[in-house]
């Protein structure tokens, strides 16, 4: 699945944003018989993995994928709204689907995700061709929505649960190198961050069964895969207690014993690391209030769970991550940075996410983001200008008072200094020894593999007698922007 993590990822408003993030169903595994599916995702990883989800629920339904959106019978659109630029690029794909539908009338199209879930009836009543809404706890009901069109009506529905979590769907992989895949361990988010939409379009944070999370695991590896991605928006606060969740226990109100297990994400890490050390782990996205020395600890002392922590940090001053609503300041942010630093050592990949010109930002508070960067020199940044999402805190309680041009021009100043640590952080690879999982061909030459390395780093290299899917160690000999070039051992 490439083009999920990039070096640096500037999404400019004004750029086709989600076009350098979404992902299109690429297999077509319709059988004679079955109606064609064809889905498009945008957004996060979490939706990435969702349509999985969604294909899944299909299949069993007669539905099978196909990569031609002309010949579809069915199109999902699985949208984000997390800025205002990601949904206006689905309503122009919706525009592109209503010229295809015209052709096609039994064409169904349906949007699912967070915008269906944001916008909820107000997308069948604005956006005619519109024949499906679902939210993201709503995809076991797909079909029968599916069922509800095929009967002339629309099909709705958009309700959060406090407990769905998928576990039992078996995804189906779509656009999947046979290599790495993203496993869903959560859902929602309670955390409220005053800027965004999140918690409104995927409800309450819930965990899932970590019996259920190791079973996909240990699947994946006997298929031949050999990386897994842990998703939720806080992975940190993962938690599940057998007990506590055994509802029919507690409605008895049995004793529950002192041995419940309980576990918690550093618990859940260290059972995923233990399905095989072939199997490499990674995790995304670790909040900075929550991440624990415990997690550090597993990550150390496994190495099959890569030294790669993805932490945003959105503003480098106390203030502003204040009226954010991050629950944590400034102080707080650098000693998780130290403890990451003392505990896996400098060659840890630390990535973050960061905002330009949030609600009231001074210049001289946009230079504290910077000087935090200095300090903490990431690996990798997904930068972004403030945009206001309607119903959010910040909405509510704030101005949107910082002009256009400052926004994008402090936005250019993180970019061009992330620049500037990527390229820093990558020569201190230059010289050095890599363990790389292969995850493909490199992108410029069929004779050369790219992989990563723990930290997360693609690694390009010519590709003698290797396989995909292949740990190799690489010795590195240069780099570019984004990218280490290398040698094999
Ligand atoms: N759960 C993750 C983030 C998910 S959203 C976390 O807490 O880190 C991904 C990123 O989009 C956020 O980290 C933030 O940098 C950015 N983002 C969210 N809302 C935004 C908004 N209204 N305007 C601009 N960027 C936003
Ligand atoms: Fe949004 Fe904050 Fe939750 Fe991340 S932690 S999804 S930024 S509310
Ligand atoms: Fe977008 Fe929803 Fe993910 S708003 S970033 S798709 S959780």
């Amino acid at each position: 699945m490439s083009g999920l993590i990039k070096d640096i990822e500037i999404v400019d408003n004004d750029k086709k944003a989600a076009e350098s993030c979404d992902i299109r169903v690429t297999e077509d595994t319709a059988k004679n018989g079955q109606r064609k599916l064809y889905i498009e995702s945008y957004g996060c990883q979490m939706n990435f993995s969702d349509s999985e989800i969604v294909a899944s629920v299909m299949k069993e339904n007669n539905f099978g994928t196909t990569s031609n959106m002309d010949e579809a019978d069915l199109v999902f659109l699985n949208t984000c709204s997390i800025r205002e630029k990601a949904e206006l690029n689905v309503r122009q794909r919706l525009t592109v689907f209503n010229r295809i539908k015209k052709t096609r009338p039994g064409m169904i199209i349906g949007v699912l995700g967070c915008m269906a879930e944001r916008l909820k009836t107000q997308l069948l009543e604005e956006e005619k061709m519109v024949d499906i809404v679902a939210g993201p706890d709503s995809y076991r009901d797909l079909p029968k929505l599916v069922g509800d069109v095929d009967g002339g009506d629309k099909g709705i529905n958009v309700f959060l649960s406090r407990d769905e979590t998928y576990a039992d769907i078996a995804p189906v992989r779509l656009n999947s190198n046979g290599i790495s895949a993203m496993i869903s361990i959560m859902r929602g988010c309670d955390n409220m961050c005053s800027f965004c939409v999140v918690p409104f379009t995927r409800g309450r944070e819930r965990s899932r069964d970590p019996h259920s999370i190791v079973k996909e695991a240990k699947e994946l590896f006997e298929q031949g895969y050999r990386e897994v991605t842990l998703l939720g928006q806080n992975v940190d606060s993962y938690k599940w207690s057998d007990e506590e969740n055994n509802k029919a226990k507690l409605e008895k109100k049995e004793r529950v014993g002192d041995d419940v297990e309980v576990f918690s994400f550093a618990k859940l890490l260290t059972m995923v690391a233990e399905v095989s050390p072939e199997l490499r782990i990674r995790f995304s996205t670790s909040h900075p209030k929550d991440i624990t020395d415990d997690v550090l600890y597993a990550i150390r002392d496994h190495e099959n769970i890569c030294n790669y922590i993805h932490l945003p940090v959105q503003s480098g001053n106390s203030r502003v991550l204040d009226i954010m609503n991050r629950t944590y300041d400034r102080e707080w942010y650098i000693n998780r940075i130290d403890a990451i630093r003392e505990i896996l050592g400098d060659d840890c990949g630390v990535s973050s996410d960061m905002i330009s010109g949030f609600c009231t930002e001074t210049e001289e508070e946009h230079r504290d983001t910077l000087s935090l960067m200095e300090y903490v020199k990431f690996d990798y940044s997904y930068m972004f200008y403030y945009s206001e999402r309607p119903g959010t805190l910040a909405e509510k309680k704030f101005e949107d008072d910082i002009p256009l041009e400052v926004k994008k021009r402090r936005l250019q100043e993180i970019v061009d200094l992330q620049r500037k640590h990527a390229t820093e952080r990558n020569k201190l690879n230059i010289g050095q020894v890599q363990k790389v999982l292969i995850d493909g061909y490199s992108k410029r030459s069929k004779e050369h593999f790219q992989g990563k390395n723990s930290a997360n780093k693609i690694i390009v290299f010519p590709k003698g007698d290797a396989k995909l899917g292949q740990y190799v160690d690489v010795k590195v000999h240069d780099c570019t922007g984004g990218t280490l070039l290398g040698e094999m051992i």
